[in-house]
């Protein structure tokens, strides 16, 4: 018998005698996909997780997405295949400059992305993902002053679509700040009838150029709907399973990378998961993903903000 249908049955009989639920990101592996209860993009993970009533979440992902799972569940356990897989993201964030940063703004009200740590949390007024960054942006009135951290390319981009200038943390993605101008550009002149789609942690002049943007479901939703039949995608390479799953007949080219010996712009993070250690994981119910309670306490507000405006 292949030792993966092997996993795959222990994975699925564990996870019924402990009552667990698997959550997965678009950007792991496809089997880490197909093997989920629920796949999706942050916002969709984030909801979940607050409504499941399995007793033990894990949450095949990254480890601020599963800290969130946590917050939003003090009470049920939450474990993560790999405690390594952390976010460039969120680690272009630490709490402690943070804190500096935004003493120096003592008006404005915080708005972080959800791709932070907890302790980031701790000090926000809401938190956003990319499907309701918009949104919860628009949910503070015009004049409201707003910092918005930690990605500098998602805030630009909500400041050039809402008209507002909130101060921007200067973090980023080091996956999707990889996008080669020239190369997509290339691509779009070799295949004139495909749509370039993007995410908006992308750099503005990648933004530009493409004619859909959104979160990670945003831009699945967009290829099931458009009638094009090819597309090039500027996001992690792992959501291009579910595309392919979703539309068999379509083509899709993952957005070329400034370096030529990588075409598809893998996150490492989101890929140190991995069927074995997911097996390991649920077996041993560790790694656990573990907060002291006054930041489970001060991070939940405003998360369920969000989650509230998100209904
Ligand atoms: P989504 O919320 O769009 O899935 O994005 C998550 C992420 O980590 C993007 O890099
Ligand atoms: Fe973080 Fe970027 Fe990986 Fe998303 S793709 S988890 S933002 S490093």
């Amino acid at each position: 018998i292949d030792p993966k249908i092997k996993l795959t049955e222990e994975i699925n009989r564990l996870k019924k005698e402990k009552n667990a639920v698997i959550l997965s990101h678009f950007y792991v592996e496809g089997e880490l996909q197909d093997i989920a209860d629920y796949v999706g993009d942050s916002l969709g993970l984030a909801q979940a997780a607050a409504k499941t009533d399995a007793d033990m979440i894990v949450f095949v992902g990254v480890h601020f997405m599963a800290e969130t799972a946590k917050i939003i569940n003090p009470g049920k356990k939450v474990i993560l295949p790999d405690l390594k897989a952390s976010c460039s993201l969120a680690e272009s964030a630490p709490a402690e400059a943070f804190a500096e940063f935004k003493a120096k703004y003592p008006e404005h009200k915080v708005i972080t992305y959800v791709n932070a740590t907890a302790a980031l949390k701790t000090m926000s007024d809401i938190v956003c993902t990319s499907a309701n960054a918009k949104k919860i942006v628009e949910s503070f009135p015009e004049d409201e002053k707003l910092i918005f951290a930690p990605d500098k390319n998602l805030g630009n981009y909500i400041n050039s679509i809402t008209g507002r200038n909130m101060v921007l943390w200067d973090g980023a993605c080091m996956v999707h700040e990889q996008y080669s101008l020239e190369k997509i550009i290339e691509l779009m002149d070799k295949y004139p009838e495909a749509e370039f789609i993007a995410h908006p942690e992308c750099e503005k002049p990648v933004l530009l150029l493409a004619k859909h943007i959104g979160s990670t479901t945003s831009l699945l939703n967009y290829v099931k709907s458009s009638t094009a039949e090819k597309f090039i995608v500027a996001t992690e390479s792992g959501i291009l399973h579910q595309m392919k799953k979703e539309c068999p007949d379509k083509i899709f080219i993952p957005a070329p990378s400034v370096d030529s010996t990588c075409e598809c712009n893998d996150c490492t993070y989101m890929k140190l998961n991995s069927l074995q250690k997911l097996y390991v994981c649920l077996k041993h119910e560790q790694p656990e993903v573990t907060l002291p309670t006054e930041v489970i306490e001060k991070a939940r507000l405003p998360i369920q903000r969000m989650l509230d405006i998100s209904k």
